[in-house]
């Protein structure tokens, strides 16, 4: 079999950049040269798109960039040339058998290259453009899972521009603590946890800083937990894990050095609760689409309840990482994760390159929908969305 050509896209126009070139690193080690020929596309904070040919090993302190070997590149959209178009001189083609955006948060996430990647007709390894940009945007995200049967925390969302005494107006009616988000962002960039008036006004601003659109949500009560999902038809899911926190909430620096939290693999709960957890998760995960994979967060209640809190399309994916953990848990090693993520990119059936027209004999793929769950009527709560009211699920 002959070697295919695999990009990897890392770094990125994105507050996240740093993480993706930690992650890039260990999926670029990883993947099976037997198999790939890896090829390192670098973005840089700017934008500007390089293929670097060096050590993986350089890209966590960003000395990539300065390598005198990196070619200036972009992607060519056109479906009778897909591939890289080197720009040192006269642009030369390199062709791809396969992209994987290993990119976090903004420009990279959320839709934006699956897009052009779609448009090339390049398969790509994860999910595809409407999940990822689903995946991003959490208010849109709740709507669908609480559909699909798992609801989110009670919420409303405001645009930039509206009349501040309507926030605070929904934050007395949801009751304080409560959380303040953008609606688009990752890391724990501009979320605030408030708990009173006093602090509303400086976390709505800082919220307003990363996207035009925030969610103001109820604070949970209980704990976070996630579950790593792979596959496109067929779905596999690793242990749900944990996340035990001492103070405040899961913010950027907690999640990068756990000062104060732990993450407990496998989570500290009943095997029927794990179960449970998995599969609102993949019910999520079916529910917006995605391919591939993805690690579903969920919130458990003190009383049992689960609750959907965000899709992380990209994970982060050092072999450290909660992702490649989950699965480790279920005797899936980091580097059979890394190729069998790569080979589901060219099993996906689902992708207009492979579309039935062009496989006459192919049946379509009809994913089975689930039912819309019955509602219970909001107990006059001003503050809850439609889709977003708490429920019980037992999933
Ligand atoms: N409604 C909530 N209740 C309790 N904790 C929350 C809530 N929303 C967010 N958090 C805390 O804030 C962290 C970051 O929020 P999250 O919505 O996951 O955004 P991000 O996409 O930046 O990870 C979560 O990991 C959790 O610790
Ligand atoms: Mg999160």
């Amino acid at each position: 079999m002959s070697q295919k050509t695999i990009a990897v896209f890392f770094g990125g126009c994105s507050t996240e950049h740093a993480v993706s070139l930690q992650s890039a690193q260990a999926v670029l080690q990883a993947i099976d040269r037997s198999l790939y020929t890896p090829l390192a596309v670098g973005i840089t904070r700017d934008g500007a798109w390089r293929c670097y040919p060096g050590d993986p090993g350089r890209l966590p302190d960003g000395s990539w960039e300065r390598d005198p070997g990196c070619v200036p590149c972009v992607l060519s959209p056109d479906r009778t040339a897909p591939g890289l178009l080197l720009l040192d001189g006269e642009p030369r083609l390199l062709p791809l058998d396969a992209a994987f955006p290993v990119l976090h948060g903004k420009n990279g996430e959320d839709g934006t290259l699956q897009g052009l990647l779609e448009l090339a007709g390049i398969p790509l390894v994860g999910c595809g453009t409407l999940a990822s940009a689903l995946g991003m945007d959490k208010d849109r995200a709740h709507r669908l899972a609480a559909l699909a049967g798992v609801p989110a925390p009670r919420g409303t969302v405001f645009r930039r521009g509206e009349a501040f005494s309507a926030v605070e107006r929904a934050a007395e009616a949801l009751g304080w603590p409560l959380f303040v988000k953008p609606v688009r962002s990752g890391s724990s960039f501009g979320v605030s946890r408030v708990t009173g008036r006093g602090g509303l006004r400086a976390a709505v601003e800082e919220a307003f800083r990363h996207d035009a659109e925030l969610l103001l949500e109820e604070a949970v009560p209980g704990f976070e937990i996630g579950c790593a999902v792979v596959g496109n038809d067929t779905l596999v899911t690793g242990r749900v894990d944990e996340i035990e926190l001492s103070a405040g909430f899961f913010d950027f620096e907690e999640k990068y050095t756990l000062k104060t939290s732990r993450i407990h693999c496998p989570a500290r709960i009943a095997p029927q609760t794990e179960e449970r957890a998995a599969e609102a998760a993949k019910a999520v995960y079916r529910a917006l689409g995605c391919r591939g994979f993805a690690r579903v967060d969920l919130f458990l209640t003190p009383d049992g309840r689960i609750l959907f809190n965000e899709v992380n399309t990209i994970p982060g994916f050092t072999a450290h990482s909660r992702f490649p953990s989950m699965l480790r848990a279920v005797g899936v090693p980091f580097d059979r994760l890394v190729n069998r993520l790569i080979a589901l990119a060219f099993e996906d059936g689902s992708r207009e390159s492979a579309s039935p027209e062009e496989k006459p004999n192919a049946a379509p793929d009809r994913p089975q929908r689930a039912p819309l769950p019955v509602r219970k009527p909001s107990a006059g709560n001003a503050a809850a969305r439609p889709c977003g009211q708490t429920q019980e699920v037992r999933a």
